[in-house]
C-alpha cells in the first residue's frame, strides 16, 4: 500500500464547506436528529481546538470541539469526528483525536464529553458517564455518553444539565 502523507492542522474558516460535505458522506441525513447535533446547534466551533486532516489539498478528516456547560462545570463537546470513508483505517481518526485532546489539555480544559462508541473512544481515555449524572438535551443511550477527564476530578464536579455555551 502507498503511504499517504497526512497533514493534521487547525481547522480554518474556509474548511466549513468541505467539512459539511464530509459529514454528509460520513453520517447521512439522519445526523440532524442526533442529540449530539442538537447540543452543538448554533454554537460556534472552537477553531483553536478543532482540527482537519489533509492529503495534499483534499480534506479527508475533521474533529471539532464546542464549548458546553455540564452542570456548573465548563467542558467541551467533542464531535463530530469523521474520516472520509476511502481513508478509514489508516490512523487518521486517532491522529485527529490526539491533536484535539492535546490542544484542549494545553488550553487548560478539564473535561471533554462526546456521544459515541465506547469501543472506539476508550483508547483515548473516554469512559461512560455514570448513569443519571448528566442530562443531555435529548435522548441518549447512557452507554454512549462518554467523558474524558483532562484534569482529575473534573467529571466528579459535573452534574446536572448539559447545555451549549452560546457567546
Ligand atoms: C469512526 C472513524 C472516525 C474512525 O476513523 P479512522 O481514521 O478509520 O480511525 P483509526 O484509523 O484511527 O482507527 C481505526 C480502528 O478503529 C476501529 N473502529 C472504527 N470505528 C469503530 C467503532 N465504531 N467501534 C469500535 N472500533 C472502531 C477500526 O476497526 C480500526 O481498528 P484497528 O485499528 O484494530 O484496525 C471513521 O470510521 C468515521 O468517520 N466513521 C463514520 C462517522 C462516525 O461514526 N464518527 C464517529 C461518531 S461517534
Amino acid at each position: 500500500m502507498t503511504d499517504l502523507a497526512v497533514q493534521i492542522r487547525h481547522e480554518l474558516p474556509g474548511d466549513a464547506d468541505a467539512i459539511l460535505h464530509l459529514h454528509e458522506r460520513a453520517f447521512g441525513p439522519g445526523r440532524f436528529a442526533r442529540t449530539a447535533f442538537r447540543l452543538r446547534e448554533g454554537v460556534p466551533v472552537r477553531l483553536d481546538l478543532s482540527f482537519a486532516a489533509l492529503v495534499g489539498t483534499l480534506l479527508v478528516g475533521s474533529v471539532r470541539m464546542s464549548p458546553i456547560l455540564a452542570g456548573r462545570e465548563q467542558a467541551l463537546a467533542l464531535g463530530p469526528l469523521a474520516v472520509e470513508p476511502a481513508f478509514e483505517g489508516r490512523g487518521i481518526g486517532a491522529a485527529l483525536m490526539e491533536r484535539a485532546l492535546q490542544a484542549a489539555r494545553e488550553a487548560g480544559h478539564g473535561l471533554v464529553l462526546l456521544v459515541g462508541d465506547q469501543p472506539y473512544y476508550a483508547r483515548f481515555g473516554f469512559e461512560p458517564v455514570p448513569k443519571g449524572r448528566l442530562e443531555m438535551p435529548g435522548p441518549v443511550d447512557p452507554a454512549r455518553l462518554l467523558a474524558a477527564e483532562l484534569v482529575p476530578g473534573a467529571l466528579d464536579r459535573a452534574s446536572g444539565r448539559v447545555l451549549a455555551m452560546r457567546a
